[in-house]
């Protein structure tokens, strides 16, 4: 029998020593014997202690001639990295390391998730020990959206600075009624943009790490949400203007952190709610009055058209996995949205500072084009089997389907 053999030179325990001896030890099995040689009489016998107190066996220590001493031990039945499984390397197209071909090679998103699972990274081997966390959000399909893995890349990529990123100097200047209107706008959307917050940030935490594409896309989300808050609350105080926060707007944004389910909160935040912000986002970078307010709601648009693509992808996922589910969905979200004021329409008072911030002067045939522009031009809703009317799901869409019908599609 041959005996494998460790030459550890003049290395000390503590510098080293026990590492290589260690990671020597990890590619034998239980029982094989290593000779480990060392230029120090006191390294041979630490190392003796140190293998003692890791559980392998000391069969004897050895003067080998001239200067150097060995020590032979016995593979115990642990070995630090002994249980790493050997994997193949992954080729990686064009450098680009995906988070799909990340889960390509740990293998598949498991349906249900250990919900004891301790934080282990994909494709670690665990511990064996149990987390004493009970993680809330353990089953694949109540959470998982199509491409979820490409989404959240592209989140990591548009990633913008309030900052930098916006022409703030070209704020400057406006007439004082106009810079108030923009004021009560911004404020308006940086109110919103609060519940856009909370609402992931609060189902953040209840993910079970094994799916990590949730954390990524989710934690993405909040960035955002943070940056809008950011950009919006910068814009409004920017001319010196302190606006009126809404009490209503907040009391309807309290419903939507009332929703615990995951799926109903991302139907009525992610499909309905930021749905319509897609249009006032949009109105706003086509009719602000300066470049620093369209950059920054141009900017958060582009954002936004994410969340609304995650929110529509996720439940029609739900839906199509889980029919029975579409009944008391469709009910809660019902109930919800009936009491969130902003799908109903604008507050009146942003209303009327949308019409000026775009009218931008008080001309009254300014302000008449600039109200046709806030105002839907038909209150029917576009939907060819609906036809009810006045329940347009944004008032500044032009074209719009009524709420039922947004639950329906
Ligand atoms: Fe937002
Ligand atoms: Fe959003």
């Amino acid at each position: 029998v041959t005996v494998a053999r460790c030459e550890t030179g003049a290395l000390e325990l503590g510098a080293g020593l026990e590492a290589l001896v260690s990671a020597t030890l990890a590619g034998l099995a239980e029982g094989e014997d290593l000779d480990v040689v060392s230029l120090s009489r006191s390294a041979v016998t630490e190392i003796s202690a140190w293998a003692r107190h890791s559980g392998h066996d000391v069969v004897g220590e050895d003067v080998e001639g001239g200067r150097s001493f060995a020590a032979r031990l016995r593979r115990g039945p642990v070995a630090i990295g002994a249980d790493a499984a050997a994997g193949t390397p992954l080729s990686l197209a064009d450098g680009r390391f995906t988070t799909a071909k990340l889960r390509e090679a740990v293998g598949p998103v498991p349906p249900r998730a250990d919900p004891g699972a301790g934080m282990i990274p994909l494709g670690a081997v665990g511990s064996g020990t149990a987390s004493r966390r009970a993680w809330r959000e353990n089953d694949r399909d109540a959470l998982w959206a199509d491409k979820l893995a490409q989404l959240a890349d592209r989140s990591a990529r548009a990633q913008w600075d309030a900052v930098t990123d916006i022409p703030w100097a070209a704020a400057e200047g406006l007439k004082p009624d106009v810079e108030r209107a923009v004021a009560q706008v911004m404020t308006y959307v940086a109110q919103n943009e609060y519940a856009a917050y909370y609402v992931p940030a609060r189902h953040l935490a209840q993910i079970n790490p094994a799916f990590l594409e949730m954390l990524m896309w989710l934690s993405g989300h909040v960035r955002d949400e943070a940056r809008h808050i950011e950009v919006f609350t910068k814009r409004a105080v920017l001319g010196g203007v302190r606006s009126p926060a809404l009490e209503s707007t907040d009391l309807s944004l309290q419903t939507l952190l009332d929703e615990h389910d995951f799926t109903a909160a991302a139907l009525l935040l992610n499909v309905l709610g930021e749905g319509t912000f897609l249009d006032l986002l949009a109105f706003i970078a086509r009719h602000a009055p300066d470049a620093a307010t369209a950059t920054a709601a141009g900017l958060a648009q582009r954002d936004e058209q994410r969340h609304v693509q995650f929110g529509i992808a996720h439940v029609r996922r739900r839906l199509t996995r889980d029919p029975e589910e579409r009944a008391a969905l469709v009910t809660a979200v019902e109930e919800r949205a009936a009491r969130l004021v902003s799908l109903d329409g604008l507050n009146p008072v942003v209303a009327e500072s949308l019409v000026l911030m775009s009218a931008r002067s008080r001309q009254p045939t300014d302000v008449a084009e600039a109200g046709a522009a806030v105002r839907p031009s038909s209150s029917a809703c576009m939907s060819a089997a609906c036809g009810a009317s006045g329940r347009l799901a944004s008032t500044v869409r032009p074209r719009g389907t009524c709420r039922s019908c947004i639950l329906r599609t």
